[in-house]
């Protein structure tokens, strides 16, 4: 029998690209292809791209051409996700040892494409297709403890920053009922941590149940220990979706909740459709609602216009809410985005923007370390996750989303255990295991 060709694909961007790699590799894999580590001597290596901001794409147009020297002389590369969806055949001028670009709503066709690649045809699919959410694909899921759960693809938002309405196209929905069953094979497979994936996920809709229904169907799949939700959009929540998250167990005690900017005048031109009262509001509702709740962000510094004192709301910001982390950005202007129709004069130049980054950066870790060094002595159940890259360490993680590294051998991967902590970082935190809690009898 011959061999089975062998596929590589490589990742970058956010989760919901993870997800969308696991998509890739289940078709590919059940159209029998086999999974490789590695791009040397495979058959078919894709690059699953994100376009968020300029840095992404010059790290894949470095990587492409690295993996020039690596590849056999007769496999096919291809360049998947945002970054394909927003470039098309421009990518295929651009870069000549490429022969496949496809967008996120063109995975359907990769084994037909890859196949017409082999016989020397290179192609692009970019077209979106509103009613795409690959429920006959089954993921191959990379993580053994926790599943990434896509609920919705697109979105609607149209932030004057975001190059994502291009490359994902319009917001749309899964069938709340093809969520649950994709829960309830996760579950039955052994993994009890799900996270359900959306642009905007709590504006969940498929036109009879928003994000509380779903939330609360997700909820209640029997052998669920843990339910989480990224990244959700501020105006979106409402009381029935923040009513529905304080009364599910398995909802774990953390938001992320971007915030962008403090400052109501830099989030209008951002069209964020919020004010920094309106978010710090939003805070407060969920905090009053979720005991002990964890607040994670992102914030984008330098976006055209940006005065020091606008920045200052944003420091200000910051300490008002008291987030646990933050993904902080210096601002990249992307092709196509509503913010290439600000004046030049509005630009904000790499030095200025380099400098408030770091201010940015000094002010979250100043306060993440403050907040971390307060549970010190405090116990927490977490969810051991894989082994730590150093020191003989496992990475195990709290249900308010902290990092512990704990004693222990790869055997607790996928087990609960209770453990103090006893020293941090500022960042993760060091933990002594003071107790296993038995496993849930698993209804499957
Ligand atoms: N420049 C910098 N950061 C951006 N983000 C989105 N678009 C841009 C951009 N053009 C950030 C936002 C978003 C996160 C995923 O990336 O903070 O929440
Ligand atoms: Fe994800 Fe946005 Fe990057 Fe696309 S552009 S991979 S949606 S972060």
């Amino acid at each position: 029998m011959a061999l089975r060709p062998t596929v590589y694909i490589e990742t970058y961007g956010c989760q919901m690209n993870v997800s969308d790699t696991e998509l890739m590799l289940g078709k590919l894999t059940a159209s029998g292809y086999e999974s490789v580590e590695q791009p040397d001597g495979a058959d078919v290596i894709l690059i699953n791209t994100c376009a968020i901001r300029d840095h992404a794409e010059q790290r894949v147009i470095g990587r492409l051409g690295e993996i020039k020297s690596k590849m056999k002389r007769d496999a096919v590369l291809g360049v998947t996700g945002c970054m394909a969806q927003r470039l098309g055949s421009q990518l295929l001028d651009r870069v000549k040892h490429v022969s496949l670009v496809i967008g996120p709503d063109g995975y359907r066709e990769l084994p037909s494409l890859i196949e017409s690649a082999r016989g020397g045809v290179k192609a692009t699919a970019v077209d979106f297709d509103l009613e795409e959410h690959y429920e006959d694909f089954t993921p191959r899921r990379f993580d053994g403890v926790k599943a990434w759960i896509p609920v919705q693809r697109g979105c609607d938002y149209k932030c004057t920053y975001c190059i994502v309405p291009t490359t994902r196209g319009p917001e749309r929905s899964r069938q709340l009922s093809e969520v649950v069953r994709e829960t309830e094979a996760v579950i039955a497979s052994g993994i009890s941590e799900v996270v359900l994936l959306g642009q905007t996920v709590n504006s969940y809709y498929d036109g009879k149940h928003d994000f509380a229904d779903l939330l609360r169907a997700v909820g209640s799949v029997p052998g669920i220990r843990r339910l989480r939700f990224t990244s959700p959009h501020p105006n979106d929540f409402s009381e029935r979706v923040i009513r529905a998250m304080a009364e599910i167990e398995a909802f774990c005690e953390h938001v992320h909740l971007p915030m962008q900017s403090g400052s109501t005048r830099t989030l209008r031109r951002m069209l964020r459709r919020y004010t920094r009262e309106k978010y710090l509001e939003c805070v407060d509702r969920l905090r009053a609602a979720i005991p002990r709740l964890a607040l994670t962000t992102d914030v984008i510094v330098g976006f055209p216009g940006e005065t020091e004192e606008d920045f200052q709301e944003t420091l200000t910001a910051i300490e008002a809410v008291g987030f646990d982390d933050a993904y902080t950005f210096k601002f990249s202007l992307r092709d196509g985005t509503p913010a290439t129709r600000f004046p030049a004069s509005d630009t904000i130049s790499d030095d200025v923007a380099s400098e408030r980054l770091a201010r940015l950066i000094a002010t979250v870790r100043a306060g993440s370390r403050e907040r971390n060094m307060g549970l010190i002595g405090a116990r927490r159940e977490v969810l051991v996750e894989k082994s730590a890259r150093r020191g003989g360490l496992l990475q195990s993680r709290t249900r308010d989303f902290k990092t512990v590294m704990i004693p222990g051998d790869v055997s607790l991967i996928g087990k609960y255990l209770q453990v103090e902590l006893t020293g941090t970082t500022g960042s993760t935190f060091l933990g002594q295991v003071v107790g296993q809690r038995a496993a849930l009898p698993m209804a499957v």
